[in-house]
């Protein structure tokens, strides 16, 4: 049974179209992540399921019943917004309950959900204090608490970790799902942290400009982008622009500026079309050495940086022919191994590249977007 359906949905701000003719089926007891830039319409999408605003086109359901003219407060979903809005005259404690309390159960048992969520959040110790004497991320942990003991069977999450340090935003964002997942809760978490969506979510949603760029699992969305766009967005991605030289019933030869030719295994393009190549910075390979004759996809360059990301290290190479490649590897195997300024080759092997139409504002413009 879909738990929230969007139809067409269209929401304007005076000039700005916001949600764009949006449809979307979100089923019961499922965890989605919407994932995009700023201005993509992310909070803007929560507040029309919310019921905080009405669209100017389109329907909205929750559970197979049109809420369009339903109040928020009928629409038996919980909101957490971006900026959480708490009661500031009552205290940690008080403000959890609330919801419990408001839903009719008795006291002791209401008191008793909202320590239980304030465990939860790592927050139990601050029950007394007023919203003003917590920290930012407190407060962000307490509206969390707070919509989450509301019982609500839909929890709308408006980067619900978003002010929280590293450590803490990773062990929550485990537990938030554990909740979900215990409790049947369908859930639409929104988050410009795409390592986060991709953890959390069973499936992700892609915004860009009010509209959808691909929605499915983490890892398709992952494996196979639709768009230049989804691959910039999620995931580091190295991109090369060319033209199809040749073709055969296997794939399509590719040339590359000042000459270098690319193998891919695509057979849909014509010659002469202009395309860009896309690779995952983690599927490139960088190899010591002579070429050896045979080998295709075997592109020369020099390193030009290597950055330290902990477990991870990136080595930026600077291709004879004036294209650039990130390369990441874990750091157990990657860190020393390469030198500034040492010539390698690159390997971008056949299987790991994807092909995209030439976007008709340019390569650089798209990536640009966000
Ligand atoms: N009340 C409003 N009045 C005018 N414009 C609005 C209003 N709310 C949103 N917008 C505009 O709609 C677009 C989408 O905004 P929205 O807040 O949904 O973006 P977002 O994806 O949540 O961004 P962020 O990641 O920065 O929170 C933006 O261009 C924004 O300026
Ligand atoms: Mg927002």
């Amino acid at each position: 049974m879909p738990s929230i359906r969007l139809v067409n949905v269209t929401k304007k701000f005076g000039g700005i179209t916001a949600i764009k003719k949006l449809s979307l089926t979100i089923n019961d007891c499922e965890y989605v992540c919407v994932l995009g830039p700023s201005g993509s319409g992310k909070t803007t999408l929560l507040r029309l399921i919310a019921g905080i605003i009405k669209p100017d086109e389109g329907e909205i359901y929750i559970n197979n019943k049109l809420v369009n003219d339903v109040p928020p407060q009928e629409r038996n979903v919980a909101y957490v917004p971006q900026y959480y809005a708490l009661f500031p005259h009552l205290t940690v404690i008080d403000n959890v309950a609330f919801g419990p309390l408001s839903r009719g159960l008795r006291r002791e048992e209401a008191y008793k959900v909202g320590m239980h969520m304030l465990e939860m959040t790592r927050l139990a110790w601050r029950a007394e204090s007023l919203p003003y004497e917590l920290s930012g991320g407190m407060q962000q942990r307490l509206a969390l608490a707070r919509g989450l003991a509301c019982g609500a069977k839909i929890l709308l999450l408006d980067e619900p970790l978003g002010a929280l340090d590293a450590r803490l935003r990773v062990e929550l964002r485990f537990r938030l799902r554990e909740i979900a997942k215990e409790n049947g809760l369908t859930v639409i978490h929104v988050t410009h942290d795409q390592e986060e969506a991709i953890v959390v979510a069973d499936r992700l949603i892609v915004l860009r400009g009010g509209e959808i760029q691909q929605e499915g699992p983490p890892s398709q969305v992952y494996n196979e982008p639709k768009n230049i766009f989804v691959a910039h967005f999620v995931g580091g991605a190295n991109f090369f622009e060319g033209f199809i030289a040749e073709t055969d019933p296997h794939g399509s030869w590719v040339q590359l500026r000042n000459g270098f030719i690319l193998r891919v295994n695509e057979t849909r393009w014509k010659v002469g079309e202009k395309i860009v190549i896309m690779i995952r910075e983690e599927k490139t390979e960088i190899i010591k050495g002579i070429k050896r004759r045979e080998d295709i996809n075997l592109l020369p360059g020099t390193i030009k940086e290597a950055s330290f990301l902990g477990d991870f290290v990136i080595y930026g190479i600077l291709l004879d022919n004036g294209d650039n490649v990130n390369s990441k590897m874990p750091t157990l195997l990657g860190i020393g191994k390469f030198k500034i300024g040492e010539r390698v080759y690159v390997r971008l092997r056949t299987e790991y590249l994807r092909a995209y139409p030439y976007p008709p504002q340019g390569l650089y413009q798209e990536l640009k977007v966000m």
